[in-house]
């Protein structure tokens, strides 16, 4: 019998609440491999030092993992990608992955959340269903990552999808990138919007959806929204927490290509 392993890699969050929606994934995943070994390894550094700072526990990068796993005589490596879009993180796994070409039988890593259109579709159409019904005053925001990556196009298609759904008040804006909140307020402005919505676009509802969007200081999104005169409820779940995107990312191992 060859030994087979599965490794799960996702960023990593210092809070230990939001780690559920992480866990959700590798529970879910573990369960549609039998026969594989799970591990896990997280590909930051500071969010792994603060865990292993505060709780002793120790989360391997995907290379000290992987090295590890080359050790311990595994041919076969299947890798999961926990990230949203194809981007930078995403990237330096792949390189982390490709370094270990060689040492394996087999070594094969899935595709991030949002690949093909259906994947889009398949994520929205979650959302959708989960949203509470929004009356003629209310709106719905996303908040995703956003990267100076040009895999940062994802998010308007994210939109797009909303819309192609009939979703007309449902917008999607970044921290980090484009769109940002500005032109999310822009064109909430340009409806009759009292009561807006607010939630994480992001695999766990960690320190960006608790600070920059829920948080009670000034630049969050939460409170721009209200000092422009709106009402806001917040919704602090992860994507992670859904059992669609889970299926998302079983099928994306299920066809996971060789490296
Ligand atoms: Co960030």
């Amino acid at each position: 019998m060859s030994k087979k392993a599965l490794m799960v890699v996702s960023f990593g969050t210092t809070y230990p609440d939001a780690r559920r929606a992480i866990e959700n994934l590798e529970e879910r995943l573990c369960a549609a491999f039998p026969g594989y070994d799970f591990y896990r390894a997280f590909t930051s550094r500071m969010v792994a030092r603060k865990i292993e700072k505060e709780e002793g526990v120790y989360i391997p990068s995907p290379a000290e993992l992987l090295g590890q796993l080359a050790d311990a005589g595994y041919e076969e490596v299947c890798c999961q990608s926990l990230h949203v879009i194809f981007g930078q993180e995403y990237e330096k796994l792949m390189e982390q992955l490709r370094a270990f070409r060689g040492r394996f039988t087999r070594l094969s890593a899935g595709a991030p959340l949002l690949w093909d259109t259906q994947d889009y579709l398949r994520l929205t159409r979650a959302l959708l269903e989960r949203m509470p019904r929004l009356a003629e005053d209310e709106a719905f925001v996303f908040m995703g990552h956003g990267t100076e990556h040009p895999a940062n196009a994802a998010y308007a298609l994210v939109e797009n999808c909303f819309r192609y759904q009939g979703a007309e008040r449902v917008y999607v804006g970044t921290v980090e990138g484009f769109p940002h909140l500005d032109y999310v307020l822009a064109r909430l402005s340009r409806r009759e919007v009292t009561n807006v919505h607010l939630a994480p676009l992001m695999i766990v509802a960690g320190d960006h959806a608790q600070n920059d969007l829920a948080g009670e200081e000034e630049g969050s999104w939460k409170s721009r929204l209200e000092s422009e005169g709106y009402g806001t409820e917040v919704h602090l779940t992860g994507l992670g927490e859904l059992d669609e995107v889970a299926d998302i990312f079983i099928d994306h191992c299920k066809q996971a290509s060789p490296l």
